[in-house]
């Protein structure tokens, strides 16, 4: 469930609203330089057409994935061609309060088309930031924005199962394991097992980091 090659394809998007309190427009497309989500260590800022150059060196570092994710390469041209369309997936930088860019979570369709799809979060930090509580505000904050302004009713993350940095992070945010995906994921060499993860509308019940 990384921020992978498929986050540059196209999706769906869902039905806009905005929360009170806080700077979100989430009808497509977002207006440039607005669209912030404000937690308590750290912001979600949406990336804009700008950020290219820095997605794109952080998408082709093998160091940013950890040892469980593919290798990617990705151009310029794709980054800024992504960027670019109105119905890209809402891909945030994860910021500190002063601003440092410390990593990046992605909102998608879990099942882009389909009617009765639910969302999917992926998300990394840089090395020189983990174990810091970001990944877990972050996880928080978007599944917040995502029950609080659209009408799915759950939220998917899969993981591969040696991950444990990555299911601590889903675990403390609410989401349960519905089970292995056996194979479901090529990297590194090798086919890997993925958990896949899920938290309901019922269950979320209301913002954890968000305030509405
Ligand atoms: C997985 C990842 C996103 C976690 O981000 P993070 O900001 O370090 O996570 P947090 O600081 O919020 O940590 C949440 C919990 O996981 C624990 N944790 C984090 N990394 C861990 C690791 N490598 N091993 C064991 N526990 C870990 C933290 O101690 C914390 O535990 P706690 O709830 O008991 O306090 C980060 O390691 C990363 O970017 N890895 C590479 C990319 C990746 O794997 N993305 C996910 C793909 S599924």
């Amino acid at each position: 469930m990384s921020l992978s090659k498929k986050s540059l394809g196209p999706r769906r998007q869902p039905a806009s609203s905005v929360v009170a309190g806080i700077l979100i427009w989430c009808s497509p497309p977002f207006p440039a330089g607005v669209a912030l989500l404000q937690g308590k260590k750290v912001d979600l800022k949406l990336v804009e057409k700008e950020d290219a150059p820095l997605l794109q060196e952080w998408l082709n570092d093998p160091a940013f994935f950890g040892e469980f994710e593919p290798i990617l390469q990705i151009t310029k041209a794709e980054v800024e061609k992504s960027a670019e369309r109105p119905e890209r997936p809402r891909v945030f930088f994860i910021q500190k309060k002063d601003g440092t860019r410390v990593g990046l979570i992605e909102v998608r369709d879990a099942h882009p088309g389909r009617s009765d799809s639910g969302s999917e979060v992926g998300y990394a930090i840089l090395p020189g930031e983990r174990r810091k509580g970001y990944c877990s505000e972050a996880a928080a904050l978007a599944v917040d924005f995502t029950f609080l302004t659209t009408p799915v009713v759950r939220v998917q993350a899969d993981t591969n199962v040696r991950n444990v940095g990555s299911q601590k992070v889903l675990e403390r945010v609410g989401f349960k394991r519905e089970g292995t995906l056996r194979k479901a994921h090529f990297a590194r060499g090798e086919w890997m097992d993925l958990y896949l993860y899920s938290i309901l509308r019922e269950e979320w019940k209301w913002p954890k980091v968000l305030k509405g």
